[in-house]
């Protein structure tokens, strides 16, 4: 049997090979901080989340948190394309409010129709945007502004500011939160209509 601390090493042994073989997609070398998943969490209203979607889960640090904190009724849909970060989540947590989908973040209405959900309440990112083409940036955050319920949010970090002239003319409301405690530091995003 593994114990806690080598699993941990593992998880990180597989976060900066798959970094290594394509550093744009990863965009970190390191899984976020406890700290920045604390922050991107503390936007979430948990009794409304019914259906959320995760982008970009890696390694399942920010999955995991949300599946601790998330409703016995909710749904979580992670949403990776990374082929061995989808085979280890799946192994990892067999929990049956999580479904672990190989696809594109661009995709996410037709996943959440695969699904049966016409919309989510929350849409939690940990995708590179500053690494993306402006074309797939563009349009992963609009399919995100269609995807999300009247009342729902796009939570998301970034390393610069630089995201927020796009994130501005799709979302009415932008807020934002710094975390230093995080390698590197991190700009935490809470977007809504
Ligand atoms: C910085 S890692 C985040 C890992 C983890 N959630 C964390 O915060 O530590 C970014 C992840 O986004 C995934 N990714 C990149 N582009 C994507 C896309 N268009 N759709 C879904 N996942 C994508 C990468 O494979 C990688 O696992």
């Amino acid at each position: 049997m593994l114990k806690k601390g080598n699993v941990r090493s593992n998880q990180v042994l597989l976060f900066a090979r798959n970094f290594l073989k394509n550093p744009r997609a990863v965009g970190s070398i390191i899984p976020s901080s406890p700290f920045l998943i604390r922050s991107m969490l503390a936007q979430v209203r948990w009794p409304e989340a019914r259906v959320l979607v995760e982008y970009g889960p890696g390694t399942g640090s920010v999955t995991r948190e949300i599946l601790a904190n998330m409703a016995p009724d909710a749904t979580l849909i992670s949403i990776e394309m990374n082929e061995e970060f989808v085979r280890n989540l799946t192994q990892r947590f067999p929990d049956p409010r999580l479904r672990v989908v190989r696809d594109s973040a661009a995709n996410v209405r037709d996943v959440l129709r695969r699904y049966g959900f016409e919309s989510a309440d929350y849409i939690l990112s940990s995708l590179p945007f500053a690494n993306m083409p402006v074309s797939l940036r563009g349009q992963i955050l609009w399919e995100t502004s269609q995807a999300i319920g009247p009342s729902g949010a796009l939570v998301l970090y970034q390393y610069s500011p630089r995201l927020e002239s796009t994130l501005g003319p799709i979302f009415e409301h932008v807020d934002r939160d710094l975390v230093l405690r995080n390698f590197p530091p991190a700009l935490c995003y809470r977007c809504s209509r």
